[in-house]
């Protein structure tokens, strides 16, 4: 039973600040959680509620939130059961009462939603993961790392696609995919300094050079992946995040770091080349957000070969995902719990993917704490990849330390998804 609700205001990776919520229940427990914060946002996400008064944190203070949390979320709470958390979520999108949680505020809400799950996972004596996704839930995730940053996580300053990540489904464990990851890593970073490029890193823990076509950073991560001893295609994929509707304007995809523009239907003869040429295994947010049409056509091209992922076309959002299945416009749905808002809603979005023999790809925010609740909410809902950034960076790396914990504790039940992680075989 849940007997008190509190907040603060915490910060972030970026060093902007954040929610993080504590419940704690009749029979003692404490559990916290924090909440994440995008930079590259769909426009369809949940709200996220920030003070907007400049003389704090730029406007960027969540001491509203906090106030939602503790002065209107947590007296509807008081003495319900924590595991009960629809009833929780859906009391919170009640109280709220719009569509995109304006006016509580998605990080308020899913502060609560976050910790009540925790706290109800310790009050049952279970690991997050089996309280979340029963018994069952022993396969461990392809973990997916941006190595090199672009886009927004590397403010303008490098590649237009925002994520080049490794993803080594060829391991035969977790922990040895995120020893391939960090080997990687370091060899491309070699490579960085050998070439003279910067090896500074962006939002996400991976490297963010300056380069003048979008090809570069894959030719450097093939290379990185070879000097390691490591087959690219055979052992080690690569997956990319363009976040395209940050560079789409007036129709156009502005490639900046190539200086030329693209219509659609370029752009996805520009993808089809880079899948002939390289081991691409998935493609997230290939074209924008505000696109939809020719999303159809690029899942039509492309989508019998590899995984093609919405994020911020779709926003973790069931009623936008069931459209999509309906208009075969992609084959994955991007999993963000702070996009939706709610833990109840989250697991409802990737459900209906996987229903419809759709990929769900778990996803931290470039803005994080060290909070790992993904990582758990990753085995629980077997989606058998995630991202979680580069082998770099505290909050990066505290989801993938948290997997090893969750490898090591189930022992000869683990089992790693390798190759059978994506919705399409790999090529
Ligand atoms: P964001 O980026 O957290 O800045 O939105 C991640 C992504 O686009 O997948
Ligand atoms: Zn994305």
């Amino acid at each position: 039973t849940i007997i008190g609700i509190s907040a603060r205001e915490i910060l972030d990776s970026r060093g902007n600040p954040t929610v993080e919520v504590e419940v704690t229940l009749a029979c003692g427990i404490r559990a916290r959680a924090a909440v994440p914060s995008g930079a590259s946002t769909g426009s369809r996400e949940a709200v996220e509620l920030r003070d907007g008064d400049p003389r704090r944190y730029g406007g960027k203070g969540v001491r509203t939130a906090l106030e939602h949390v503790e002065e209107r979320i947590g007296p509807d709470l008081i003495d319900l059961d924590a595991r009960d958390q629809k009833v929780i979520d859906d009391t919170m999108i009640a109280l709220d009462g719009t569509d995109n949680k304006a006016r509580l505020g998605a990080n308020a809400i899913l502060g609560v939603s976050l910790a009540c799950a925790r706290a109800a996972a310790e009050a049952s004596g279970l690991p997050l993961y089996h309280y979340l996704g029963g018994p069952g839930a022993t396969r461990l995730p392809v973990p997916c790392m941006n190595i090199l940053n672009g886009g927004v996580h590397a403010h303008g300053q490098g590649a237009d696609i925002q994520e080049f990540m490794l993803v080594p489904y060829g391991a035969g464990s977790f922990r040895e995919a995120l020893r391939w990851g960090a080997e990687v890593y370091h060899a491309l970073q070699g490579i960085l300094l050998k070439k003279g490029l910067s090896v500074g890193v962006g939002d996400e823990g991976g490297f963010a050079p300056q380069v003048h076509a979008n090809r570069e950073p894959l030719d450097l991560i093939v290379a990185a992946i070879e000097t390691v001893g490591l087959q690219p295609g055979a052992e080690v994929g690569i997956a990319m995040d363009s976040a395209s509707s940050e560079f789409y304007q007036d129709g156009k995809y502005h490639l900046h770091c190539e200086k030329r523009q693209l219509g659609s239907a370029e752009m996805i003869a520009y993808y089809a080349a880079l899948v002939d040429e390289y081991p691409l295994c998935l493609l997230e947010d290939g074209l924008a957000q505000d696109d939809w049409e020719n999303w159809k056509l690029l899942n039509r091209q492309l989508g019998d070969g590899i995984e093609l992922v919405g994020d911020d076309i779709f926003c973790t959002n069931p009623a936008i995902i069931a459209r999509a299945i309906t208009d075969q416009i992609a084959n994955a749905a991007l999993i963000k719990l702070n996009q939706i808002g709610t833990v109840t809603e989250t697991i409802a979005a990737a459900r209906l993917a996987q229903f419809h023999g759709w990929g769900a790809f778990v996803s931290h925010r470039s803005g994080e704490t060290v909070d790992s609740f993904i990582a758990d909410l990753t085995v629980a809902l077997d989606t058998g990849h995630l991202k979680s950034g580069a082998p770099c960076r505290g909050e990066r790396v505290e989801k993938y330390n948290q997997l090893l914990r969750i490898e090591e504790e189930l022992g000869t039940a683990a089992r790693f998804a390798g190759k059978t992680a994506f919705c399409r075989p790999i090529r």
